[in-house]
């Protein structure tokens, strides 16, 4: 393609989907599609000859289109935001027509130096001291699994430098809360540690938070019998409820005996953005690695997850390489990010944070935060208020947990109207929620935050939810 011809295309594109994210309300939020049917229109062998790129708007729009579940559009309530704001879209294009190569500092200068700023702007935009430095991996699982392996190195004392965690004759334990994403479990797996020595630490009943007594007497039990504690995972915002760990009992502990504190506020990071919400992650300063991904709630486009150390040369003699072909001599002088995670080459992901930052500006995305807050405290006191509706967990930010119990249903019958009403729902592509378990039994997740949702977009779900449930309870 030449670049007239990406010209032409590119102002089509562009206008396509300025067109569709316009009128996203339009479609139906959940994708419409059995499995296996996008795959059925698409031919099975590639294509020889050029396509014009009509046709292959035409099938964006006719195949693949048909095939998503519209996660931009305000009745989506699943899952978590994951906003994708047209600002940070920008710098997405803008990091693929640059081309560039991110192996060494050398190899693109501006995407180092562009990344150490953002990163920096993010630090300072949450109020976290400068004291920790960070760098952009594209998810919050490679960010954890970077931290566990870290700490799995301090803790083993540079075991990777001789035989590795088979050499060890005390093995390495991890500690997370029952609410902890499975992200956290799957790292730990794969840093090494074994699920014997995965400690999932029981939970508050009502917060969902871990208990700080219980996480104590597991590292005490796991020294006296000779095994070594290495890593505590802290939740703050955990997935299920938005359960937070209270981190500064947390560190107190991790402190006596010098384990390793990872902090995942992937969800919720987006929320420490604002001053009043700090009070959420109090104590963070004493962690020794945080991750949050800006690409959920806060809506820089996917792959932006950030993740800071505090001890960034630990983290490099654990990380780093150093081939002769990737030497330089201002090696000295740069960051060279290939030595703060697995991959080698990467993107220039930092645009997307600096387009979204420079073109939305920092009150307007704090504006939104706080009015996806007020909206979801909203829906939780119109739940509260209802007849045989519940509120199943604090509301700490934006995730409302809930569940429509007529009273008359055993628990299975329970769970069967439960999980019939949010399907009716999903499927008829009005709105979408997730059903989770929450103890064993079957709730609903309405996660607030997508970039268009507004208040009047909560009252018309408030109302769906109140029909849908209340036409299943008399047609069981
Ligand atoms: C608390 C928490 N941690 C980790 C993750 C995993 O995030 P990612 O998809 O960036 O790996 C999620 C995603 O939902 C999450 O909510």
């Amino acid at each position: 393609m030449t670049p007239e011809a990406f010209r032409l295309a590119g102002h089509q594109l562009i206008d396509w989907i300025a067109d569709y994210r316009d009128s996203i309300d339009q479609r139906p939020v959940r994708a419409q599609v059995e499995p296996g049917q996008v795959r059925s229109k698409l031919p099975q062998s590639p294509p020889g000859q050029c396509d014009a790129f009509d046709r292959v708007i035409a099938d964006l729009e006719g195949i693949v289109v048909p095939g998503i579940t519209q996660v931009q559009h305000p009745m989506h309530f699943g899952w978590f935001p994951s906003n994708a704001s047209l600002a940070s879209i920008l710098g997405d294009i803008a990091s693929s027509g640059l081309g560039t190569l991110g192996i060494s500092w050398e190899s693109c200068p501006a995407l180092t130096e562009v990344e150490e700023i953002t990163v920096d702007w993010m630090r300072q935009l949450t109020g976290l001291s400068e004291a920790w430095k960070g760098t952009i991996h594209d998810t919050a699982s490679t960010a954890c699994l970077t931290a566990l392996i870290a700490a799995r190195e301090r803790a083993s004392n540079f075991c990777l430098n001789d035989s590795g965690l088979q050499g060890l004759s005390s093995p390495l334990v991890v500690y997370a809360s029952g609410e902890a994403h499975s992200a956290v479990e799957e790292a730990a797996l794969l840093a090494g540690c074994g699920r014997e020595n995965l400690r999932i630490i029981a939970v508050d009943p009502i917060s969902r938070s871990m208990q700080a007594d219980a996480l104590a007497g597991a590292v005490e039990l796991d020294l006296a019998e000779g095994r070594t504690p290495a890593a505590i995972v802290a939740s703050i915002g955990s997935t299920g409820v938005t359960a937070f760990d209270p981190l500064d009992k947390i560190i107190g502990i991790a402190q006596k005996h010098g384990i390793w504190v990872h902090v995942d506020a992937a969800m919720a990071g987006t929320a420490m953005l604002l001053p009043e919400c700090r009070h959420l992650w109090e104590g963070v300063e004493g962690a020794d690695s945080i991750s949050w991904n800006p690409h959920k709630w806060m809506g820089t486009i996917l792959d932006t997850s950030l993740f800071y150390v505090r001890d960034p040369q630990h983290l490099i003699r654990v990380m780093s390489t150093n081939p002769s072909y990737l030497q330089s001599d201002v090696d000295e002088q740069v960051v060279q990010y290939r030595d703060w995670g697995i991959p080698l080459g990467r993107r220039f992901r930092a645009l997307k944070l600096w387009f979204h930052l420079r073109l939305d500006g920092v009150d307007a995305i704090r504006a939104r935060i706080r009015r996806d807050l007020e909206n979801a405290a909203w829906l939780a006191a119109q739940i509260q208020a209802g007849e045989n509706w519940q509120l199943l967990a604090p509301l700490t930010l934006q995730t409302v947990c809930v569940r429509h119990d007529p009273g008359n249903l055993d628990g299975d019958e329970l769970d069967r109207h439960t999980l019939r009403w949010v399907g009716q729902i999903n499927q008829s592509g009005a709105a979408f929620m997730s059903p989770a378990k929450l103890d064993g039994r079957w709730m609903v997740r309405v996660s607030v935050g997508v970039e268009s949702t507004e208040r009047h977009h909560l009252e018309a779900l408030w109302s769906l939810m109140q029909e849908t449930a209340d036409k299943g309870q008399t047609s069981r």
